[in-house]
């Protein structure tokens, strides 16, 4: 079977909590495509070309805890702009979409640039403010030095950034599900999706 499930959003929205547990309760594979431009954004950050950094990427270099600081994330979100750098990460990404036993891609752009034809399309978003608490949260439980101020101006300038950039800018596919964590327990917002996969798998 080919099912793709893709869960498009904002930075720090949810996305990677509710793709994992979207995959865990349909036994599918999951894909966190952030994780591919982090891992060129932080070759570059180590003098990388980002054009060679992209067509040259490796699985391995996705198994690297480094790719969740902020600095990777904001070097994440320049090269993402680079039209070439986002063509050279296409076919992976389409690949992955089409594995046998249904496939979960979160990032900025599967519902309407990799994969359009998806099977169920989700927009997960929050306020700002909920996404940059959870993301101090989230940096601060690993032992990294972040102020919450400096986390909430990195998350809304990388929104802006993703949302006003050329290619593949960050917006909701017409026929994407919407989900507002703002108010959401995890549980709650993890049914919601799973409610949502399940009713097109039908
Ligand atoms: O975890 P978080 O939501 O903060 O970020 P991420 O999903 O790891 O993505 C890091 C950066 O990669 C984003 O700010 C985007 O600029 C870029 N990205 C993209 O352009 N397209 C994707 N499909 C996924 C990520």
């Amino acid at each position: 079977m080919i099912f793709t499930v893709a869960i498009d959003g904002p930075a720090a929205a949810g996305k990677g909590t509710i793709s994992k547990a979207v995959a865990a309760h349909f036994g599918f594979a999951h894909l966190d495509t952030g994780l591919l431009y982090r891992a060129v954004g932080a070759k570059v950050l180590a003098g990388a070309d980002p054009l060679t950094a992209a067509k040259t990427l490796d699985p391995t270099d996705l198994e690297n805890d480094a790719l969740r600081t902020p600095e990777v994330a904001q070097a994440a979100s320049q090269v993402a702009v680079i039209a070439e750098v986002r063509s050279a990460l296409v076919d992976f990404q389409r690949s992955f979409a089409q594995r046998i036993g249904g496939a979960v891609l979160d990032g900025r752009d599967i519902g309407t640039v990799i994969c359009p034809a998806a099977d169920a399309k989700l927009f997960v978003t929050a306020s700002p403010e909920c996404r940059a608490e959870r993301r101090f949260k989230e940096l601060q439980g690993k032992g990294m030095d972040v102020s919450a101020q400096q986390v909430l101006a990195d998350v809304i300038e990388r929104d802006k950034r993703d949302s006003e950039r050329a290619t593949a800018p960050l917006i909701a596919a017409a026929d994407a599900q919407q989900i507002d964590t703002s108010d959401l327990t995890i549980d709650e917002a993890v049914n919601a999706a799973i409610a949502f996969v399940q009713s097109r798998l039908g």
